[in-house]
């Protein structure tokens, strides 16, 4: 016998369906700073710019929004990317006057990105000097991710937030006039819990419509600062950062002081995921940023890539002996005040050197005296620069990242990739992807603790002296050449986070 179903049920089933369809393939819009290749300081950019690809393969309907600061239109175009512009701006109210802007949509490899041009995206991506001023751009850049839906006509289950600078979103979602009724959730992910977004109040609640009494210890207040970071860590739906290791350091003192309070009282909504590459972008045997490509299959190339990078570089393109490099941002973060000592003992190493990075003024006129002392042994390349960090990837044999600290690190993931092999401490995502190749069953690199000099230096000498045994160091290489680090694992993690909070 059938069952006659009534008007309400086939209503029940259909919202039953919508719900299932809805939690099965969440929408989630990313809402970042930066997004590689368009406009990438760091390894967030990486991030933004990959993740979602792959989160688009495992079932997730995502867009991206983020400013269009200067020099990315150019960016975009160079790119060979078509834009196109939407027929309305968006439009939000920030410190008593219109911040308003244009809405270009960009697809990349399937993802639409939309890229918000307004008077507010007109300086450098990140401010120096934090203050209810210099907040504006990324609160408004919050508020008017709320606002996409009325101009795209697509409206997210699920905003996804990046650091400090859209952590103002998950705190409009809980306690903003206008957006504290919203039903979406958020998602915040910790890159870097180092820079926190924290200022004195000034006008910021006057100017943002946040209610004041979300000052308190509960909200956004930390010892008398706005602190952006800990409002979006307690509103949040839930939190990630970027490597289990990671999620664990935060919650104590030693890594993040008086925050570590916050994140241990909220572990029950943190989860670290360790962070994926683009393993088609960085991909040595397609680059075509190398001189030769190559493989684990079919190494040869690497050696014309190492040949490239010592002219390029004016060391003698026949040298054969170990050749360290490093690719970074020059901060503390990196390691930098135990590498410099370490180069006042170029002699003893039997090594050349070469550093490409910007950053830190102090950093980079060491560096560059360094260099001018030891011509023979030690480059340094200064600004940024995508080709050269290609190179530097690939002609390298051993790559320096003896970091401070260090939420998850994409550059020893790629160094691995492009066969070279990495010297790193034992913190945060460093731990979760680098074994050291002196342990028990062997590893894929080598490692040390202390964060001093000598600690540094005693396994930079054990990789210079078994790159002289060119079979126990082709076992190395290989291991990190045949590691996967491909999004394929996170995105599935990062679906099934989103699933759980809907
Ligand atoms: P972080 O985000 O803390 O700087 P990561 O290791 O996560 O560190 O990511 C750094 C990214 O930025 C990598 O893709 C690295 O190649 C790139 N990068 C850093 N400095 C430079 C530079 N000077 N030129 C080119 N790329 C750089
Ligand atoms: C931050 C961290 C770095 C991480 C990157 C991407 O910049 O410093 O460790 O890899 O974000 O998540």
């Amino acid at each position: 016998m059938t069952t006659q179903r009534g008007p309400r049920q086939n209503f029940k089933e259909q919202h039953l369906q919508a719900q299932h369809l809805t939690v099965q393939h969440p929408k989630v819009l990313f809402a970042a700073p930066e997004v590689a290749p368009f406009s990438k300081v760091g390894g967030l950019g990486d991030v933004t710019g990959s993740l979602p690809k792959a989160l688009l393969k495992c079932g997730v309907d995502v867009r991206v929004v983020t400013p269009l600061w200067p020099g990315v239109m150019q960016k975009i175009k160079e790119a060979g990317c078509k834009i196109s512009t939407l027929s309305q701006r968006v439009s939000v109210t920030y410190a008593w006057s219109v911040a308003d802007a244009a809405v270009h949509r960009v697809d990349s490899d399937g993802v639409p990105i939309y890229f918000l041009e307004g008077d507010y995206y007109s300086g450098d991506i990140y401010p120096w000097d934090l203050n209810s001023r210099t907040v504006r751009p990324f609160a408004a850049f919050c508020m008017q991710a709320l606002e996409l839906e009325k101009v795209t006509g697509w409206s997210p289950d699920i905003f996804h937030c990046h650091d400090w600078t859209s952590a103002f979103l998950p705190c409009a979602l809980a306690w903003h006039r206008h957006y504290r009724g919203m039903k979406q959730k958020s998602v915040l992910t910790l890159h870097n819990v180092a820079h926190q977004g924290m200022f004195p109040p000034g006008s910021f609640f006057e100017e943002s419509g946040l209610d004041p009494s979300c000052f308190n210890i509960g909200g956004l207040e930390f010892y008398g600062q706005v602190n952006l970071l800990k409002g979006g860590i307690v509103s949040a739906a839930a939190v990630t950062t970027v490597s289990p290791r990671y999620a664990w350091e935060i919650q104590t003192y030693e890594s993040t002081q008086a925050l570590s309070g916050v994140i241990y009282a909220e572990r029950r909504k943190l989860t670290g995921i360790l962070n994926g590459i683009d393993i088609d972008y960085w991909n040595p045997a397609t680059d075509p940023m190398l001189p030769e490509c190559y493989s684990a299959a079919s190494p040869a190339g690497k050696t014309a890539c190492r040949r490239e990078l010592l002219k390029n570089t004016n060391f003698d393109p026949a040298y054969e002996g170990p050749l360290v490099v490093c690719v970074s941002r020059l901060v503390e973060q990196k390691g930098f005040d135990i590498i410099l000592p370490a180069l006042k003992q170029l002699d003893s190493l039997g090594a050349k050197f070469i550093f490409l990075g910007s950053g830190q003024r102090w950093i980079e006129d060491a560096l560059r005296n360094a260099a001018a002392a030891n011509k023979d042994s030690l480059c340094f390349v200064p600004g940024y620069n995508e080709p050269l960090a290609h190179l530097l990837y690939a002609g390298g044999d051993i790559y320096l990242m003896p970091s401070l600290f260090e939420p998850c690190g994409l550059s020893q993931m790629i160094a691995m990739r492009y066969g070279t092999v990495p010297v790193v401490r034992e913190v945060g995502g460093l731990i979760d992807t680098v074994t050291d190749a002196d342990a028990d069953g062997g590893g894929n690199g080598f490692t040390f603790l202390t964060y001093d000099t000598r600690g540094m230096l005693w396994s930079l000498r054990r990789a210079i002296e078994r790159h002289s045994n060119a079979k126990a160091w082709n076992k190395i290489r290989l291991r990190g050449m045949e590691e996967d680090f491909s999004w394929n694992r996170p995105a599935a993690l990062y679906r099934d986070l989103y699933r759980s909070v809907l």
